[in-house]
């Protein structure tokens, strides 16, 4: 699938000044010089903010990180994770459509999509609220059809109850992820006929339904209140003084051997290759290993010669 910036794109992009933070922890996690490694997360966290990568977007993160602007462009095009077109505000609708999910009903969810979003995917609903699109196997295969949608999965969809979804988000609601036919993982439909005792723990919902259920996140875009910031080494010990007793509570700051120093002159690290084959290990007739057999193989080339 050819993979296009969208027509209409911003002026600008810049990240929120808490994003910036973020984005400079990530980019110390890499040695000098090579920045650019942090490209994905940064991306990542570009669309968080915005919704979907713009233009603008993607050359501010080449921009941030040091790196031709092509370069950016490419992972940004290359990976399926990545919008290049605006997305519903409320949520983008990724409707499974490989084998399992197309033989169990897949087509009869995008066309709930189609009417009930757009016609086309990768486009907006008139409210500007939803947006859908067909993708590739999400791994729920035994609970086909499938969606995801934000950060979770809604699985054993039928047409009805994707459209019960839709308008249950439009209305600011959270549905439960996980099953929606009231199986508790992917056990058989007619019941589990294994390990049955271990079903639900005293809890209805799997693992991992519970657990979105707990964090009430699914369609929230990550802003950084999730987690803190883990880059102790940037941390400045100065602002961890206890204001009433002058005690400095900050942790010592890790080393960092690599600060400021670059990689060699070529830009390149140097690597040798330890040539050694896995596929043929030391063994009792040839207790030297691949090595042992090399060096009596180009004896015998000498000695023919
Ligand atoms: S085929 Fe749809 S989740 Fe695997």
């Amino acid at each position: 699938m050819l993979r296009r910036l969208s027509p209409v794109q911003p002026d600008s992009f810049a990240f929120t000044p808490a994003n910036l933070e973020w984005a400079y922890a990530q980019m110390s996690k890499y040695p000098e010089g090579r920045q650019q490694s942090a490209i994905i997360p940064v991306l990542w966290r570009a669309q968080e903010q915005e919704g979907w990568l713009s233009r603008p977007a993607i050359e501010y993160c080449a921009e941030l990180l040091g790196m031709p602007y092509i370069r950016a462009l490419e992972v940004a095009t290359f990976y399926f994770m990545f919008q290049l077109q605006p997305v519903g505000s409320v949520a983008n609708i990724q409707i499974c459509g490989t084998t399992t999910c197309m033989i169990c009903g897949a087509e009869d969810l995008i066309a709930v999509c189609k009417r009930k979003i757009a016609p086309a995917p990768h486009t907006l609903s008139a409210d500007g609220k939803f947006s859908w699109e067909e993708v590739e196997c999400l791994g729920a295969c035994t609970n086909a059809p499938m969606a995801q949608i934000g950060k979770d999965y809604y699985e054993d969809l039928t047409p009805a109850r994707l459209e019960e979804l839709i308008d249950a988000f439009s209305a600011g609601q959270v549905p439960l992820p996980g099953p929606q036919n009231g199986r508790f993982s992917s056990e058989p439909l007619g019941g589990p006929i294994a390990l049955a005792h271990l079903k639900g723990q005293g809890d209805s919902l799997n693992a991992s339904a519970a657990l979105a259920r707990d964090i009430g996140e699914t369609v929230k875009r990550i802003d950084g209140t999730e987690v803190p910031i883990l880059t102790k080494w940037l941390r400045n010990p100065e602002a961890a003084v206890d204001d009433q007793t002058g005690v400095d509570t900050a942790p010592e700051a890790e080393p960092r051997p690599s600060e400021g120093v670059p990689v060699d002159a070529t830009g390149i690290t140097a690597q040798e290759a330890q040539a050694a084959s896995a596929a043929r290990p030391v063994s009792d007739r040839n207790p030297a290993g691949i090595r042992g057999i090399e060096e009596a193989e180009q004896k015998d080339e000498t000695t023919d010669r």
